[in-house]
């Protein structure tokens, strides 16, 4: 499939890849395996064997091996077949691949291309999903769309009105949103800064009782390849963000295509107020649960249906002043994932200049 290669893919949460367990994953249209060796560092090969192909993931950890489930053959972390329980433990010329992987911020990345991969490519504004100064609240989704439509629903909060209602929505927050577009290098940015409006449900338990109306600071921030920020601050009227009478989140959404038409969801929720409280953390991830879950995905999957396998814009859309961010952010990536197209094409037949 057509994505930016030779970057970083957030592929699992860190407590999602378990010791002795094999975690199967399709990435951009590759089967993987991922496991953690006895030293703890995560590693994923490709999820089949080449002898008949049976899926790896059904078979089973043997230290720092992956034991095939149907005839045994087994793979070390580099994807190299290191034991073969036949023929008198002849060894077939057999490996699969392997991919890089890195662990950070809570998260497991796996880099896809074909060039070593490069740590520092892994952006460090996501060092807030291990701040032990916020709560946070995290999970997955599975969806049947492609990754781009996730990312343009992110960037488009006016759906918010129509999709989630009071938890995320106010009518008077919807009648002054008017979203500015910041474009810094890779990055896209969509800035609201209403006044003087009321706080949606899920907010409105953190303020101070009596908070009637409020001011907002909303950024949604958009990283490549698809990944998104997103900043949400409500003060007192006329107070700066991030004070204490007022309440803030932070949110990391990943979008990591699966294949052309499903991806996977991951979500974070890092906030600063209602800390140490537990039935908050479970009330603030069955409203995340129930806003994405329930409401943004069966849409989104039901858009897909309507798209199937075309794309977006072969179809004309009609754009809309509200699509500023989306546009941008895809235009972005397309523009990156052309020239990486243009410098493939530079290359010989042999991939010699
Ligand atoms: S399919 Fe894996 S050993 Fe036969
Ligand atoms: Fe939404």
């Amino acid at each position: 499939m057509k994505i930016l290669n030779n970057c970083w893919y957030a592929a699992a949460w860190s407590n999602e890849v378990k010791a002795g367990e094999l975690f199967p994953l399709r990435i951009a249209d590759l089967p993987m395996v991922f496991f953690r060796r006895q030293n703890g560092e995560v590693a994923a090969i490709a999820d089949y064997c080449p002898h008949r192909f049976a899926p790896l993931h059904r078979g089973k950890q043997v230290g720092d091996i992956i034991q095939c489930g149907y005839h045994g053959l087994e793979f070390d972390a580099h994807g190299k077949c290191v034991r073969n329980p036949h023929e008198a433990g002849k060894l077939p010329n057999a490996s699969v691949p392997a991919y890089q992987v890195a662990e950070r911020y809570s998260v497991i990345w796996v880099w896809i291309g074909d060039q070593q991969a490069e740590p520092a490519l892994i952006s460090d504004e996501f060092a807030f999903l291990e701040d032990p100064r916020c709560a946070h609240v995290r999970g997955r989704f599975h969806v049947n769309a492609n990754y781009l439509l996730l990312l343009d629903n992110l960037n488009d909060i006016s759906h918010a009105l129509y999709v989630h209602g009071d938890a995320l929505m106010t009518e008077d927050l919807y009648a002054s949103l008017d979203p500015q577009l910041v474009v810094e290098g890779d990055v896209v940015k969509v800035t609201v800064e209403p006044k003087g409006i009321t706080a949606p449900g899920l907010f409105r338990q953190g303020l101070p009782e009596g908070t009637t109306k409020t001011d907002l600071y909303d950024y949604v921030k958009t990283v490549l390849p698809a990944n998104v920020i997103h900043d949400i601050a409500y003060t007192q009227p006329g107070e700066t963000p991030y004070q204490k009478n007022g309440v803030s989140s932070r949110s990391a959404h990943f979008f990591t295509p699966e294949t052309n038409t499903t991806a996977h969801y991951l979500f974070d929720n890092s906030r600063d107020f209602l800390l140490g409280d537990e039935e908050a953390d479970a009330r603030v991830l069955a409203a995340l649960t129930r806003a994405f879950g329930e409401q943004d995905i069966p849409m989104i999957e039901a858009q897909q249906k309507v798209i199937g396998e075309r794309e977006l814009f072969d179809l004309r859309p009609v754009i809309l002043v509200t699509d500023r961010g989306a546009v941008m952010a895809r235009r972005n990536l397309a523009k990156r994932i052309k020239s990486q197209e243009a410098a493939a094409d530079d290359l010989g037949p042999n991939g010699a200049p």
